[in-house]
């Protein structure tokens, strides 16, 4: 099962609820909800007070991903307000083993976010503590941006790591996802698509994200006959 995380970043701020709503019908489990400190990256977004409230209005899962420069002081906040995925830049942190053992003991499954420029081969030690690794398929900061292209060859290289060790964690993507390379993704190895502009940008936000779940699914099942063939 591929989840497909409408990102609220392209969402209307004025009528979130209405946008949230429209994603729970359309089948959505989980929001990407992007935190941004102006800092990190050059860009500022929401806050606590937002994802207070998201949690009061929904049961959908909340996908916190943190673009902030001192996650270590803040994710234990961002639990409290209700993120059930925390994920936090291996760019933003010395002490990234520390910060998932304390996301976890928080009650929030604890991911990785790795910078288009930083290598998969930083995460050897930090794996097997890690529910989920997140690739930016963009440099971080806003939505609506071209797909670099290489993020693929990364998530291969990513899955291998994973599957050579027999780890859990999931494969996240985030960045210039859409109906169009969905599959690819999925076929990657990919299991978690956050999608914003595709989305919301597009006229009817609901049958955006049906699409996409669509072309995810058939992803898994083209994967499922490979490995069933292999
Ligand atoms: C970018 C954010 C993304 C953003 C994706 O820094 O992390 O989650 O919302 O937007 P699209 O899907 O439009 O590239
Ligand atoms: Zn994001």
């Amino acid at each position: 099962m591929v989840l497909v995380a409408p990102s609220i970043l392209s969402a209307d701020f004025l009528h979130l609820a209405d946008d949230v709503r429209a994603m729970e019908e359309a089948g959505a489990q989980m929001l990407h909800v992007d935190v941004m400190d102006g800092h990190f990256v050059p860009n500022l977004s929401i806050g606590i007070p937002v994802i207070e409230e998201l949690r009061r209005n929904t049961d959908l899962l909340l996908d916190v991903h943190l673009m902030i420069s001192n996650p270590d002081e803040m994710a234990a906040q961002y639990i409290k307000a209700g993120a059930d995925y925390l994920s936090v830049h291996y760019e933003a942190t010395n002490h990234l083993d520390r910060l998932m053992e304390g996301i976890r003991e928080d009650g929030a499954r604890p991911g990785v976010v790795l910078n288009p420029h930083t290598p998969v081969a930083v995460l050897e030690e930090i794996l097997p503590k890690c529910d989920y690794v997140l690739i930016m398929s963009v440099n971080p900061g806003f939505s609506g941006q071209k797909f670099i292209s290489t993020s693929f060859e990364k998530v291969r290289k990513l899955k291998a790591l994973i599957d050579a060790r027999s780890l859990e964690a999931k494969i996240e993507i985030d960045g210039g996802m859409g109906p169009e390379n969905i599959r690819e993704a999925v076929e990657s190895g990919v299991s978690m698509v956050v999608a914003g502009s595709a989305i919301f940008g597009s006229q009817s936000p609901q049958v955006a994200f049906r699409q996409m779940q669509q072309a995810a699914d058939e992803g898994v099942a083209l994967t499922d006959n490979d490995a069933i063939s292999a």
